[in-house]
């Protein structure tokens, strides 16, 4: 009698042990398939059709002193083109600043303003002289290394170099 209870109990729980088992195994199955489906869904293009759709209530969203998400592109869409000192034509300024570095010490032969060097140099005429000025020829540099000065702001600089 006994014998016969202790060889149910282990009949019942292997059984139980069994099925356990297979659930555990196809549980981790089940999670693997899904894991997969949701990594194919970071399809680039199917987040930017999920961001398109969700765009309109992200962009009304604005409970917030921020500037709405999709505010912002629209006031920068044509960011203008920043000049060196807001586009003055302080020649005085600009030579200080920009130039002087070279031309108030003759560094690398950078020829200074009032010179005789400076005076054979606007012999070539103003046109060279812009063209050096905006081109660079050996250690001058392009626009005197600044990229965002003006044409019309190196042209003023260079009058006021031979001044
Ligand atoms: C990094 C130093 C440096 C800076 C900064 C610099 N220059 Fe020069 N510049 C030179 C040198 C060196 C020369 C002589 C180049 C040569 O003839 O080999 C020169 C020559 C010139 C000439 C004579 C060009 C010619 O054809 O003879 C002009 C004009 C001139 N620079 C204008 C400017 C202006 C305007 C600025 C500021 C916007 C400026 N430079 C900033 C170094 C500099």
């Amino acid at each position: 009698m006994e014998e016969q209870t202790d060889k149910v109990f282990i009949k019942n729980i292997s059984i139980v042990l069994t099925i356990l088992v297979v659930l555990t195994i196809s549980i981790a199955f089940i999670s693997r398939e899904i894991g997969f489906e949701q990594e194919q869904d970071n399809n680039p293009s199917r987040n930017l059709i999920s961001e398109e759709r969700i765009k309109a209530v992200a962009g009304a969203y604005t409970n917030e002193t921020e500037v709405a998400p999709s505010a912002a592109p629209v006031t920068s869409a044509a960011p203008e083109k920043t000049l060196a000192f807001d586009g003055s034509l302080d020649s005085e300024i600009i030579y200080a600043s920009v130039c002087a570095t070279c031309h108030a010490t003759g560094v690398a032969g950078a020829p200074k303003p009032g010179s005789p060097e400076m005076t054979q140099r606007s012999e070539k005429g103003l046109d060279a002289l812009m063209q050096t000025a905006l081109n660079g020829l050996n250690a001058m540099p392009a626009r005197g290394g600044r990229a965002d000065l003006s044409d019309e702001q190196v042209r003023a600089v260079v009058e006021y170099m031979l001044r």
